[in-house]
């Protein structure tokens, strides 16, 4: 048993069994043992792969989008370029290159990556040394600024919760203990009034998530955006409308996993709620666009453009490679349908890849 399972068992000894969210997050988050914070699991030799590693082609993308919204909020002499879970630091570093087409955008550029991994940060100030960076615990310790920012696959790692619908009542999904592994159970009485709100008259045994973590994160980025000015892009893997269904997954070397085997030693996520994220935003004050398909959003950012200029005059084989990842990017049976974007922007600021 590992020092994270000893912990979580000694937890529900002491307290009985945990929400689904407290779980994740002590598995993903515990300052010593979560999963983030040991290792850096992205990556083909790692546990999964984000599109920043699939390809240069997204950070490029992203970095014009933020020099052109720059460009529209009238190109402050300073900003704050804010990317929120940066991994290895690669989609920073792309969007910084390319977004030197445009004049004056790096030099107004201050650059804050919020990011909790000690590992992961010693690989971001790797992977953007020569750049001026600032690492921040969370969004409210990033100085008042007009803000651009970017979030892909963040959303989805922050604790969520369940309901089940049992006898006429949700009741809450807590992690205990059955024959002595961690499993998946019921809390004992009914979930508070509203918790699983929307799905009052669901079916028996039927599954709704909440995260509250993530309508937090969304409401905290809009009232940045509606005080101080600015747009942000969040991308992850998802649903626009509300919907019934358990989306908790564990990822472990580009496999699923048992989610409650080996705690702490695989990515546990969960399909982000758009409608909820955005619900969050706008009571904040900002002004929510899409969520649309990331497919089509990186088309609508010219990635085929992109990608016939970088195959250009090279081999055979590098061409059929960087045609493979814009197909994995777009296409609808790879990342192109189920990744969405969703933009925020302070009021009046309608960012780019959104308009007519
Ligand atoms: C799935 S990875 C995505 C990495 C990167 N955005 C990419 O696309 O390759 C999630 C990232 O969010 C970070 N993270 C997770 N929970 C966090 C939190 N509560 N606050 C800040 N960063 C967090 C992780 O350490 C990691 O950098």
């Amino acid at each position: 048993v590992s020092p994270l399972e000893r912990l979580i068992r000694e937890i529900i000894a002491a307290e009985g069994p945990m929400p689904l969210a407290r779980y994740m997050a002590l598995c993903l988050g515990h300052p010593e043992h979560g999963y983030y914070m040991r290792k850096d699991p992205l990556g083909r030799a790692g546990d999964f792969v984000t599109a920043p590693e699939v390809s240069q082609m997204f950070g490029e993308l992203l970095g014009l989008w933020a020099a052109q919204v720059w460009l529209d909020m009238g190109a402050p002499r300073e900003f704050a370029l804010v990317e929120l879970g940066p991994g290895r630091g690669t989609l920073m570093a792309d969007a910084l290159r390319a977004a030197r087409v445009v004049p004056g955008f790096a030099e107004a550029a201050r650059v804050h990556l919020v990011e909790t991994s000690p590992a992961l940060r010693a690989k971001q100030a790797e992977t953007l040394a020569g750049h001026e960076v600032s690492w921040h615990e969370r969004l409210s310790d990033v100085p008042d600024a007009p803000t651009i920012l970017l979030a892909n696959e963040f959303l989805d790692a922050l604790p969520m919760r369940q309901f089940e619908r049992r006898g006429g009542a949700w009741r809450e999904r807590v992690v205990g203990l059955a024959e002595g592994r961690l499993a998946l159970g019921l809390a004992p009485g009914p979930a508070e009034p509203g918790a699983a709100r929307g799905f009052g008259d669901a079916p028996e045994g039927a599954v709704v998530e909440t995260s509250p973590a993530r309508e937090l994160a969304a409401a905290e980025i809009g009232a940045r955006l509606a005080r101080h000015g600015g747009a942000a892009l969040l991308i992850d893997y998802g649903h626009a409308a509300p919907a019934l269904g358990d989306t908790f997954q564990a990822v472990r070397a580009h496999r699923f996993a048992d989610p409650f085997e080996a705690p702490g030693e695989a990515d546990l996520t969960s399909h982000v709620d758009f409608h909820a994220v955005t619900a969050g935003a706008r009571a904040a004050g900002a002004e929510v666009f899409g969520p649309v398909r990331q497919g089509d959003f990186l088309r609508a950012l010219g990635i085929e453009a992109r990608a016939e200029r970088l195959a250009r005059d090279r081999d055979v084989e590098t061409a059929a490679g960087i045609a493979a990842d814009l197909r994995r990017l777009t296409a609808p049976d790879q990342m192109g349908r189920l990744f969405l974007v969703l933009a925020l922007a302070a009021p009046g600021l309608t960012p780019p890849g959104f308009g007519p």
